[in-house]
């Protein structure tokens, strides 16, 4: 059935493995027989009659939220920014005067994430869930729901959620920025786009002994990692290392990649792992591999997770060139690997991590 394991050892190996479909699903369901993109009208004049996006969010979904930033400012031309849910319940910044709340929720239960909706529905604020569950609390309780489309999502790691939902909001971004005439949402074929990204996840996907094999014995005794990244493999990094500690229990950090040399280079020594993510964006790739070789001379090991065209012979992962605004799903999938791998090889339950639910629906 649908929620089995199949022939897969864990559900989170199988869920990764359905991100292509995911992606597929998606531009079906977002779009008409033309090929015209579908949005509600309602989320749509919403959002355009708004000054400011919200995204609010726990865990994964807050990187998915911080992995949609750069696609929705470009396409909206609204400034967007981003809530952690368990800190918005308690203390809401000073908003905008128009704003509109996108709430990210795979499981549409996260009751730090619903505390937040009860006091935005209370000031009249236009809400949007973007979630995996019909019917979830969040969902409900919104003015406005777009589905993830993703099927159930077992592993307690969150994976194909995380880039479904980067998916579903450059659908919202396309409507929008097509009903404000935004040049850059008419030039952005977002199906095509997205079957490149699949075309990607897929070349991604039949690399896995590769992959296996760069963190299997990198990260199978250590107590520490980093990634590192610039622009949107920054928010990338977060996402990555929350994987990671996760489910191998390795301490691991993203970092802004120029952020190192404010302090974090003091923590790498001989053998640290770092792993760096550098997507096709030249404004800041040289800077990420002028960082990679400041790590490696104090020490580091270095595996590197580079976008085709700016790729070089001694880079360890390869991705297939993508979509600037959906750069952070091509190159999340080698870091969804190297969790799954790294956890697998530490001997460890890599569908029920100690400690964690799979929706955390208290306070
Ligand atoms: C993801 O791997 C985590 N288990 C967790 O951070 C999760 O993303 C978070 O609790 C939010 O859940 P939600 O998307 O169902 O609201």
């Amino acid at each position: 059935s649908d929620i089995g394991k199949g022939t897969y050892p864990f559900y989170m190996l199988k869920e990764i493995d359905e991100q292509p479909a995911v992606m597929r699903k998606l531009s079906q369901v977002y779009t008409d027989e033309k090929g015209h993109v579908t949005v509600d009208d309602a989320i749509i004049n919403a959002l355009v009659a708004s000054d400011r996006i919200y995204i609010i969010a726990a865990g994964t979904s807050y990187n998915a939220g911080f992995a949609s930033k750069y696609l929705l400012e470009e396409l909206t031309e609204k400034p967007v920014e981003l809530g952690i849910s368990s800190e918005w319940g308690y203390n809401m910044p000073r908003l905008s005067k128009k704003p509109f709340f996108i709430f990210l929720s795979q499981s549409g239960e996260t009751a730090d994430s619903r505390q937040v909706l009860v006091k935005a529905n209370e000031l009249g604020i236009p809400c949007l869930t973007v979630t995996n569950v019909p019917g979830s609390t969040l969902s409900r309780e919104a003015s406005f729901t777009m589905l993830l489309h993703a099927g159930p999502e077992i592993a307690v790691a969150s994976t194909k959620a995380y880039t479904a939902q980067i998916a579903a909001l450059a659908f919202l971004g396309k409507a929008v920025g097509l009903k404000i005439d935004n040049k850059k949402a008419i030039d952005f074929d977002v199906v095509h786009e997205l079957s490149l990204v699949a075309q990607s996840i897929e070349a991604t996907l039949s690399e896995k002994e590769l992959i296996e094999s760069k963190v299997a014995g990198l990260l199978e005794t250590t107590r520490n990692a980093f990634y590192i990244g610039r622009g949107q493999d920054y928010y990338v990094s977060m996402e990555a290392s929350l994987k990671l500690k996760e489910v191998s229990y390795i301490q691991c950090e993203g970092f802004a990649a120029g952020e190192l040399k404010h302090g974090t280079i003091a923590l790498i020594e001989e053998g640290t792992p770092v792993i760096a993510l550098i997507a096709n964006n030249a404004k800041v790739a040289a800077h990420t591999r002028g960082n990679v070789s400041e790590v490696v001379a104090r020490g580091a090991n270095v595996v590197t997770i580079v976008e085709q065209d700016i790729a070089n012979a001694d880079d360890d992962i390869i991705t297939n060139n993508v979509h600037p605004f959906l750069s952070s799903i091509s190159m999340v999938i080698p870091t969804q690997l190297i969790a799954y791998y790294a956890s697998l090889h530490r001997g460890l339950d890599v569908d029920k991590p100690r400690n964690l639910a799979k929706s955390v629906t208290v306070e």
